[in-house]
């Protein structure tokens, strides 16, 4: 890999990338590399970047998009984060449970990335499961019960989750009232890998079987993806920037309060579409702790 080092963040995802200049355009070898590596490893840690927005959302477009990216189009926000601290903030307290953002949409959030603007030492970290490597080890007799199954999943389903929800787990209200129904063995369109695709954030049930099966079902899966041994924690320092697949990769946060240090991720989405919303008010987060 040109001058570029990397090296495995788990056996079975996740790589970490030093030594990248991030200034825009890059060389159509080091896209190259980047975008075998995304496809591969599903997460891509680079840390102490300090990536400038226009790079950090330049840098997660190219490794969707096929063509080189037009950075004259790119849709650059600087206040679409996700902080403890900052006014303008998407997300900013409690815990959040596994999952995909835009779950419920068709065709929705491809990638994400996220850049430590501000990060005081000892912060909460952010938690990855991938869901390629949870279908791949999925026990025969699970992968026997959803096998030509499928799931319908929601804006918040943390209602549906009896053992899973606490009172520190931020329920968020996107205003949306899409569902999006989809085979629990979800191939991912661009990387024909096969997916175990639910989670405890947004998936409401499984078609076809009673509530209480479905979430006896459901729990049993998410025990198996959640299992201790297959979490990554990436530990935040100021300066790194995470980028990772959306559709192979589930993130999940422990409580995060107001009252903690400072902690200030920069995000972006790929596509950008959803990030108007996500910042203008158009949702509500309300915490079950606090009874709202
Ligand atoms: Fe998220």
């Amino acid at each position: 890999m040109t001058d570029l080092q990397v090296r495995p963040l788990r056996p079975e995802f996740g790589a970490e990338v030093i030594g990248l200049d991030p200034v825009a355009p890059l060389s159509p070898v080091v896209v190259s590399q980047l975008r075998s590596l995304f496809k591969e490893r599903g997460m891509l840690v680079f840390p102490g970047l300090y990536p400038d927005v226009r790079f950090q959302t330049y840098l997660a477009e190219q490794m969707i998009d096929e063509e080189p990216v037009d950075l004259d189009s790119l849709h650059l926000d600087e206040l679409h984060q996700v902080s403890n601290v900052e006014k303008i903030a998407a997300v900013p307290m409690g815990r959040i449970m596994f999952h995909s953002d835009t779950m419920w949409e068709e065709d929705g959030c491809k990638a994400i990335s996220l850049y430590g603007k501000v990060v005081s030492p000892g912060v909460i970290p952010t938690m990855y499961v991938s869901i390629a490597h949870a279908w791949k080890t999925l026990p025969q007799d699970l992968r026997a019960r959803v096998e030509g199954r499928f799931a319908l999943h929601c804006a918040d389903a943390t209602d549906q989750r009896k053992t899973y929800i606490s009172d520190d787990v931020m329920v968020v209200d996107f205003g949306s009232q899409q569902h999006l129904r989809l085979p629990i063995a979800y191939t991912h369109p661009r990387t024909g890998q096969t997916l175990l695709y639910v989670s405890p954030q947004l998936t409401h049930h499984i078609e076809g079987l009673d509530p209480e099966e479905s979430e006896a079902l459901l729990n049993a899966l998410f025990d198996h993806m959640y299992a201790e041994k297959n979490v990554f924690t990436f530990n935040w320092r100021e300066g790194d920037l995470v980028v990772w697949d959306n559709l192979a990769m589930q993130h999940a946060r422990p409580d995060l309060r107001a009252d903690e240090a400072p902690r200030t991720l920069r995000k972006t989405l790929v596509p950008p579409y959803m990030v108007e919303e996500a910042i203008s008010g158009n949702f509500k987060a309300s915490y079950r702790r606090y009874g709202d």
